[in-house]
């Protein structure tokens, strides 16, 4: 079956960094039936339209709550995932996998903690456009249908994320021609072009797998709203063309950093500004550290320069010399295949390395293969834009600041939480002793008492030059998992037989 845009929800397509004004309603559903109607003429923007077309974009998504309040079956519900099902802060083990511990535990947050939100409301619009758009689509039923758990407003930082780094460079490659052969081969090599099924369900995955997700029986379905599910013909897909969105609201400390590297500089500015850089594995401007300070930088505002910031892994820096193996990007995407790197070498070289015989190489065999731990990353940054100098200097007029990072993927337990809790929060990460993600990771003791609050710079001799007392830059200020669904799915949500559900709905 080809790809039918027309049913998927934009976001998945596009990052519509041309519409730069944005804000997010969270929201919980106070009437069901009310909310059906809202959902049924809601102008969900999809993926069809070009970016560049488009001035106005609304998209929405439902916890695991919001479609049990929403008067989906149970039955239908139980066949999201269990990480979905469970929701981002309801058990004490995720939030410990997450780092969601300590200032960024549950309990703290703003929204999410103690009760998940049932909905979240995505709009973007062209410069100005914002409040007449809003107005539009919130509409006469908005108010019955909803109450408002809190609304994430967002600022525009020209492209950089509130420590000031040129952000959104880096994202994988749909394969959206379905060109990619649908079995599990190994691919020594990194790519940058992903399995569809990675991000949307009801499609083939990097394992050459469906993704589990909700089927329903034909009889669920009569008006045929949804298509059949390509693994199981028999039954209707109600996952396919949807996709999980993971919301996160995450505080910076932009004065803070920017006082830590000041102070660890001795207020040399390229010294401060070369250490940051050091932490989060690019320069200020988005170029590779493994290009050198001397590199030319290309725009990171078009395809053709995040095309050429991208193009590298660190198959070439396997002792961290260039870029360090604890910074923030190749801790997020190391960039690696299956196999351990064996280019460049000879035959036997080559054999020996991919039996594990070359102790050199082993290092590569301690991560992850990066292709089935891929995210889309949609966030929007939020607060004031406070350059370094200013932040050293305490001009900041002390309003909360930082990014509303969402990321959509097709299993939110393997991409999400996989890279945020094996690789960000995860103190031994590609071999390191006990440091976590020296940009965005806590820095709570592990259980044998040992200290994170440390950064390794890998040195050509002897050990690594360490940075140790590193306060945490970035608190999880609220979050929860949604599901995205596809506009036919939505329109089967909104109009299955309700006759069992009352009006108003609770969350259970
Ligand atoms: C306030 C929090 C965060 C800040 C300031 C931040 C900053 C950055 C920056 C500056 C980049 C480089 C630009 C780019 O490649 O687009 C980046 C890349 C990235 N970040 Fe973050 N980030 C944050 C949170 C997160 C979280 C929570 C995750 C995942 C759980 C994450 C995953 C990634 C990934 C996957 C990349 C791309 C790496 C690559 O492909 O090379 N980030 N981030």
């Amino acid at each position: 079956m080809a790809v039918d845009l027309d049913d998927i929800q934009g976001l998945v397509r596009h990052a519509y960094s041309r519409l730069t004004e944005a804000c997010f309603y969270v929201l919980r559903i106070a009437d069901a039936q009310a909310a059906r109607r809202w959902l049924s003429s809601a102008p969900v923007t999809s993926a069809a339209l070009a970016a560049k077309s488009v001035q106005e974009v609304l998209q929405v998504a439902l916890t695991s709550d919001g479609l049990r309040a929403l008067g989906v079956p149970q039955r239908m519900i139980e066949q999201f995932s269990s990480e979905f099902n469970g929701g981002m802060s309801a058990d004490a083990n995720r939030s410990r996998r997450l780092g969601d511990v300590d200032t960024n535990a549950p309990e703290n947050w703003k929204w999410g903690g103690s009760a998940a939100p049932h909905m979240v409301v995505l709009l973007y619009a062209a410069p100005g456009r914002l409040a007449e758009w809003t107005q539009a689509v919130t509409g006469p039923e908005w108010a019955t249908a909803f109450s408002v758990e809190v609304v994430l407003p967002t600022t525009d930082m020209k492209g950089l994320e509130p420590f000031g780094f040129a952000d959104g460079i880096s994202q994988p490659a749909l394969d959206w021609q379905l060109s990619l052969p649908s079995h599990d081969r190994t691919q020594p090599d990194y790519s940058n072009l992903i399995e569809l099924g990675e991000f949307l369900l009801g499609y083939a995955n990097a394992y050459g797998r469906f993704t589990e997700r909700p089927l329903v029986e034909p009889a669920d379905d009569p008006q045929g709203l949804l298509a059949p599910a390509e693994d199981a013909p028999d039954k209707r897909d109600l996952g396919r063309n949807g996709s999980y969105l993971v919301l996160r609201q995450l505080r910076q400390d932009v004065q803070g950093f920017w006082r830590f590297h000041n102070a660890r500089a001795n207020g040399d500015p390229a010294a401060r500004k070369a250490t940051a850089e050091a932490m989060v594995g690019r320069t200020m401007a988005g170029v590779s550290l493994l290009e050198g300070a001397q590199a030319p930088s290309p725009d990171p505002g078009t395809k053709a320069g995040r095309e050429q910031l991208n193009a590298f892994t660190y198959a070439g820096d396997a002792d961290g010399l260039r870029c360090p193996f604890g910074a923030h990007v190749r801790r997020a995407n190391p960039r690696n295949g299956d196999l351990p790197d064996a280019s460049g070498k000879g035959l036997l070289a080559r054999l020996l390395t991919t039996l594990g015989f070359d102790a050199a190489a082993l290092r590569g065999d301690l991560v992850a293969s990066s292709r089935f731990h891929r995210m889309l990353r949609r966030g929007r940054e939020y607060g004031q834009s406070l350059p370094p100098e200013a932040a050293i200097e305490d001009q900041g007029d002390g309003v909360e600041t930082g990014l509303h990072f969402i990321c959509l993927g097709a299993n939110i337990s393997r991409q999400f939480e996989f890279i945020q809790g094996a690789w960000i929060t995860g103190a031994k990460f590609n071999g390191l002793a006990a440091e976590r993600d020296p940009l965005i990771g806590e820095r709570q003791p592990l259980s044998d008492g040992s200290e994170t609050d440390r950064f390794s710079l890998p040195q050509a001799e002897g050990a690594a030059c360490q940075t140790t007392g590193l306060p945490q830059f970035v608190t999880v200020m609220g979050g929860a998992y949604f599901f995205m669904p596809s506009l036919r799915a939505l329109r089967f949500l909104v109009t299955l037989d309700h006759s069992n559900t009352s009006s108003p709905v609770g969350s259970t």
